[in-house]
């Protein structure tokens, strides 16, 4: 096992009525900055019930965060944020609306003059962010409970993310009653997002970590079990609930505590997202087992243990071929043909973005641009 330090500071307030809770936990001496999307909480009565627990507080509203939340758009809150005086951002929605307050957060009080720097470091350059509250409404992301940011620049045609700790939320609550109104599609999208955050951190190679390994396996299991429940019955409130706290687990940084982590699959999914507007998780599906089958060698070790232990398979082939139909059993689409987008100029695509920054990810560092090109070419 790996060296690593732990600390998760976010507070989380779990179960149905909870966001009575921040009453008392938004600090009343100032204005917040209440941000959130298109309007999904003001139909499933989230919203009102915020601003109920923040009735002795001042609120300003930043509404219209958009999927893939927009630079252009972060820029806007972080002007009010300072014209105001904001010393609260309390962000309300899915992880698009939440990756934007942790980015207003940051960029409000950043000690530089272009925020895109903050990106561009990765977070390397962040020293402070004003404190963030969430009320998640969709799981899948685990945003909530992290001190990741992932942006999107309109201008460029660029999807980045950055990491701090400064970044974690203080608290978020996570009411499983505030999903019940997500369609089909965004459930489907966030039980493909957890699953291949814990892969991202499990599907490596053996670390000597056998308690990480039963954790990640057990978020997967649990995925696996309710994922088609919770698809299938959209008020069953204890498959939403168990689906809700394993996206949280799956990257609140405890799985990866001391053991190797690739996100090459992720680091690619965001590029065809930024180029051809797929969803994230719709890109995860994709990628995924091209990344697996290209690293079958170093892998075969993990996939086996994941086919025999969650799947009950012997091979690392047919551990592959399961997730497959997993995620096809969900509705969810595993290749690019799928998407009328043609493999090779995507490939292109990919290939001269990595090369030009100079990238490469997974556990051995080896996933660059050619090895990018070859797996989103194998995804036709
Ligand atoms: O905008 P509104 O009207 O709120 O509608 C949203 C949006 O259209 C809707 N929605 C959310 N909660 C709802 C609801 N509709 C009905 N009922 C509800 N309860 O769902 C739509 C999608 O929302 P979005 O926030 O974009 O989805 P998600 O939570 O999947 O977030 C995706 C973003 O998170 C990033 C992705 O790259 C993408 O930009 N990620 C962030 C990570 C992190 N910070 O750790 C890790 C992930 O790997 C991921 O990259
Ligand atoms: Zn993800």
């Amino acid at each position: 096992m790996q060296n690593f330090t732990f600390h998760n500071p976010t507070e989380i307030l779990f179960g149905k009525g909870m966001i009575a809770e921040i009453a008392g936990r938004v600090p009343a001496d100032a204005p917040v900055l209440l941000v959130y999307g298109g309007g999904s909480i003001k139909r499933n009565g989230v919203y009102d019930q915020v601003r109920i627990a923040l009735k002795h507080h001042r609120v300003i509203e930043f509404p219209g965060i958009e999927p893939n939340p927009l630079y252009e758009t972060c820029l806007k809150a972080v002007a009010i944020v300072q014209a105001k005086q904001v010393h609260f951002i309390l962000a309300v929605g899915g992880g698009s609306v939440i990756d934007a307050a942790k980015f207003i957060a940051a960029a409000a009080v950043f000690d530089g003059n272009n925020p895109w720097e903050i990106l561009r470091t990765t977070g390397g350059c962040v020293k402070a962010a004003l404190p963030v509250g969430t009320v998640l409404t969709l799981p899948a992301t685990g945003t909530e409970a992290n001190g990741n940011s992932v942006i999107s620049r309109q201008a460029t045609q660029e999807k980045l993310h950055f990491t701090s700790a400064h970044s974690f939320p203080v608290f978020s609550v996570l009411d499983p009653t505030t999903t019940f109104t997500l369609p089909k599609k965004y459930i489907r999208n966030g039980i493909v997002d957890a699953f291949a955050h814990t892969m991202e951190q499990y599907m490596t190679c053996p670390a000597g970590a056998p308690l990480q390994d039963r954790l990640a396996e057990s978020i997967l299991h649990t995925l696996v079990e309710v994922g088609p429940v919770t698809l299938a019955k959209r008020r069953h409130y204890d498959a939403r609930a168990s689906f809700m706290w394993s996206a949280t687990l799956a990257l609140n940084t405890l799985i990866s505590c001391g053991v190797p982590q690739d996100w090459a699959t992720h680091m690619i999914g965001h590029e065809l997202t930024a180029f051809y507007g797929l969803d994230h998780a719709e890109t995860l599906a994709i990628i995924m087992p091209g990344v697996w089958r290209y690293k079958l060698a170093a892998k075969q070790k993990k996939l086996e243990q994941y086919g025999r232990r969650v799947w009950g398979v012997r091979t690392a082939a047919a551990a592959i071929a399961k997730t497959e139909s997993f995620f096809h059993n969900l509705g969810m689409p595993t290749r690019l043909g799928d998407y009328k987008i043609n493999a090779v100029e995507a490939a292109e695509k990919v290939r001269a973005r990595f090369i030009a920054r100079g990238v490469a990810f997974g556990e051995h560092a080896d996933i660059d641009g050619n090895a990018a090109a070859a797996i989103i070419r194998s995804r036709a």
